[in-house]
């Protein structure tokens, strides 16, 4: 007899979809979900017992639609960082009891990027690029602030990243060389972050090949997932502005084709040196769920980190989820329950690719979009007969309205997920999909194409040979 299950998701994005997905195909478990959305998505709906649109997800609402159904959710997962920040966790098991799967608000260290730097100094400094810290409280006057920028980017040679402290899903960092070449233009992206309200960390610009690092954690094991690499640029060779990412792909092994063994081990023995630092000697159950995705930069130097994320990657989480070989209600009982261990986290030895389509007003791609937003993925639907469960589509910002159709808003709209004994091969299918979908919506091409791979794979290597 398979057990009934009762599962709150806070949804945000395809990321959640693919989580509702891979927890509806466990065979062990007969689950039943109750969802609070930022919007009526169509996958969501179709899935939900009970679902409710909570378009900032603030925390009070979630928790009372948790307490109105608590009798028959067994766990929660939230998946966007937003609530994790402001303490979700914390509220709904204070306020229901329901148990959480995400960090507390103490360890969502996601929240500033200033405070990662100072526990990656002491927890692990060769895993951090020199960086300084600007609060906006400590300069007085903007020739102050103008001269302690300039004395920095002299030490660093003006070859720096200018971030927010605050979380912006990869959107407000410029980099020398890429976003801005001379400093008054550096200084008005600093600046322009200053103005919405952040302190600033100006850092090393970092050369290398970006992976993407995520671990289930259940506060005394932390259980690496697979590595992938995510597409933060706008559009085709990375040009345009960062945007909370394209696609990803993921090969059929633990880490990627310009990694090699220890490289994947540096990124283990680091997080894990991090999780060390912040469960102290035993147990911290408050470091539940995803509290470690790190975004790791491979440099000459080794594996340093550009960000620590206290949930899953997206799109990255959705090209894992697809090969889960384990039962994912199990995995998620084992985490609250504090026996996760590497055996609850099988995967499937294939590769996967996820590529995002996203509106024409998204990324930069146009100023504005006057035009129809629906989106039919009727026939991307219909291309599942050929494939199968090889294609996963994950709807994302888009909604289901009272006329029947379903319409992108403003984020990521939805994405397709190609798996295949091979990343051509997944590339292939995910393509496909995309080419699939009707809607004024367009996409990069170029996630896990051979002559993407190929030039990472010759960079780390021409970078290792200057070392
Ligand atoms: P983050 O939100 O910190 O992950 O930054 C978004 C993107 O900006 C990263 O995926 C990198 O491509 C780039 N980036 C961030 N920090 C650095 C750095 N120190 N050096 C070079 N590129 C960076
Ligand atoms: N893929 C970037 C993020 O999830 O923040």
């Amino acid at each position: 007899m398979v057990e009934r299950v009762g599962i709150l998701v806070v949804a945000y994005g395809s990321r959640a979809s693919a989580v509702i997905d891979a927890l509806s195909r466990s065979e062990n478990y007969d689950t039943h979900f109750y969802i609070a959305d930022r919007q009526r998505n169509p996958f969501n709906l179709r899935h939900a017992e009970e679902h409710v649109v909570i378009p900032d997800l603030d925390v009070s609402s979630i928790r009372d639609f948790v307490d109105a159904n608590k009798d028959r959710i067994d766990f929660g997962i939230c998946c966007p960082e937003g609530p994790i920040i402001a303490g979700v966790r914390d509220v709904v098991e204070r306020d229901t009891g329901v148990p959480m799967i995400c960090p507390t608000k103490r360890y969502a260290i996601e929240a500033s990027k200033a405070s990662q730097r100072l526990l990656l100094a002491e927890c692990c400094p060769e895993a951090n690029p020199r960086f300084k810290i600007f609060q906006r409280s400590e300069y007085g006057s903007e020739a102050a602030l103008k001269d302690a920028i300039r004395s920095f980017l002299d030490e660093l040679d003006s070859e720096v990243a200018v971030k927010p402290d605050k979380p912006a899903a990869g959107k407000g960092v410029g980099v020398w060389g890429d976003h801005f070449s001379n400093r008054e233009q550096l200084f008005e992206h600093f600046k322009s972050i200053f103005e919405s309200g952040s302190d600033v960390i100006i850092e090393e610009k970092l050369e290398g090949e970006e992976s993407s690092f995520q671990a289930f954690c259940d506060g005394r094991n932390l259980v690496p997932v697979p590595d992938t690499r995510d597409y933060k640029r706008a559009f085709d060779y990375d040009m345009g502005q960062n945007t909370g990412g394209m696609g990803s792909y993921k090969d059929t092994g633990d880490w990627l084709p310009f990694m090699d063994r220890r490289d994947r081990e540096d990124e283990v023995r680091i997080v894990q040196k991090i999780f060390n630092a912040l469960r102290g000697d035993g147990n911290n159950d408050e470091l539940r769920g995803m509290p470690f995705y790190v975004a790791f930069m491979h440099t000459r130097e080794g594996a340093k980190i550009l960000e620590i994320n206290s949930r899953p990657g997206d799109p990255e989480i959705q090209n894992v989820l697809p090969v889960l070989r384990s039962d994912p209600v199990e995995l998620c009982f084992s985490m609250i329950e504090g026996n996760l261990s590497p055996s609850k986290l099988e995967c499937e030895a294939k590769a996967t690719v996820v590529t995002y389509a996203v509106p024409m007003d998204y990324g930069g791609y146009r100023e504005s979009y006057g035009g129809d937003r629906k989106v039919d993925l009727s026939g991307l639907y219909r291309l599942k007969e050929k494939y199968g469960d090889d294609l996963r589509v994950y709807p994302g910002s888009m909604e289901l309205r009272a006329d029947g159709n379903t319409y992108a808003l403003g984020s990521r709209t939805v994405c397709t997920v190609g798996i295949g004994a091979s990343i051509e091969d997944a590339r292939a299918i995910s393509l496909d999909g995309i080419r699939h979908i009707d809607g004024a919506l367009w996409n990069r091409w170029d996630i896990g194409a051979p002559h993407y791979i190929a030039r990472s794979i010759q960079r780390m290597k021409e970078l290792r040979m200057r070392s």
